[in-house]
């Protein structure tokens, strides 16, 4: 037996869903005893109230859909096909607007769009290097430098696959201190210095460098094991790493663009020397750094390097020991939101 306050949830809940449950029928009903002009009100009504045109779009029965187009006239012609096209792509509302690129030609990306392309700052200075001092910045250090031994193994000198590989890994700090500095800004109340911009939008330029290099080498089978093991292990290390110690997460990753910069340096004299083939920059890679239509593999890699630099200056910079030691904290010192 139901208690008076559950009864009295039970009528609100039913009362509140019963005509959008049940509005279908309803309205099936009603319409069909209409006339003339009156339908003609009802199918105005459906078509151009924006809730029940997505709700009746969605629901409709095919009874339904056969009565709203007599309402309308019944002329089911090619344009009346073209406008319920057009009725489900607009069924949340939501047009995807018309990108083009500056010549006026069809923008053909999803993954990006113009305002976000840029042209890399090539004279960065490729040679900075952070000297370790203190015991996290060794530790920082020779974790990275242990990490390359097996890398120098494992892929020799294919440096092709092993950048589209490194980019797997590479993609995945900024991700975790973005999301972390994020959950910190909504825990503390605080605003986080752009920080969390500056971060997410690393994950997505070093993941913009896969989807480039992924055009110049596929991955076998078991590369995408090794991706779905490494990910696995270096996201949660990555993540306790943040936790405890950010200044050592960053110093961490300050490193490993050290050692893409190295990489990609030799990548760049394999293909000086020829042995691996200079090939047209992939379509994706002259988009997104705005390269010459006549841009090639080489060309991709010196901006990729220099976008390796830039991750470099952001990371050792965030890394706490070049913030805090002045008394400051992270969101105290503004990111390089945009820093190419
Ligand atoms: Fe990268
Ligand atoms: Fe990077």
């Amino acid at each position: 037996m139901m208690s008076r306050g559950a009864t009295t949830v039970v009528r609100s809940v039913v009362g509140q869903m019963g005509p959008r449950l049940f509005s279908t029928g309803v309205m099936k009903t009603s319409t069909a005893a209409l006339v003339g002009s009156e339908k003609a009100m009802v199918a105005w009504w459906i078509t151009s109230s924006p809730v029940n045109g997505a709700r009746n779009a969605s629901t409709m029965t095919l009874g339904d859909k056969q009565q709203k187009e007599e309402a309308v006239g019944g002329s089911a012609t090619a344009a009346g096909s073209s406008q319920k096209a057009k009725e489900v792509v607009s069924y949340w509302g939501v047009q995807p607007p018309k990108v083009t690129k500056d010549d006026g030609s069809e923008w053909k990306w999803n993954c990006f769009r113009p305002w976000e392309t840029y042209q890399a700052d090539l004279s960065i200075d490729l040679h900075k290097h952070h000297a370790p001092t203190t015991f996290l910045d060794k530790f920082a250090y020779w974790t990275v430098k242990s990490l390359r031994f097996p890398t120098d193994v494992f892929f020799q000198r294919r440096y092709g696959c092993r950048a589209m590989m490194l980019e797997t890994v590479a993609a995945v700090p900024g991700m975790v201190g973005g999301m972390l500095l994020h959950c910190k800004s909504l825990r503390r109340f605080e605003h986080s210095g752009g920080w969390i911009k500056a971060l997410l939008e690393e994950a997505e330029n070093e993941r913009m460098h896969l989807m480039t290099f992924m055009e110049v080498s596929k991955p076998k089978w078991y590369e995408r094991a090794l991706v779905f093991t490494v990910q696995g292990i270096f996201f949660n290390a990555y993540f306790l790493a943040y936790l405890a110690s950010p200044k050592l997460a960053h110093r961490i990753t300050g490193y490993l663009e050290e050692e893409a910069i190295h990489s990609y340096t030799e990548f760049l004299k394999e293909l000086e020397k020829g042995t691996i083939e200079n090939v047209k920059a992939p379509a994706i890679a002259i988009d997104y750094w705005r390269l010459p239509a006549d841009a090639t593999l080489r060309d991709v890699v010196m901006v990729v390097r220099a976008d390796e630099a830039h991750h470099r200056d952001v990371n050792h910079f965030a890394s706490v020991t070049d913030v805090h030691y002045q008394g400051l904290e992270l969101k105290d010192s503004p990111a390089p939101v945009g820093y190419h």
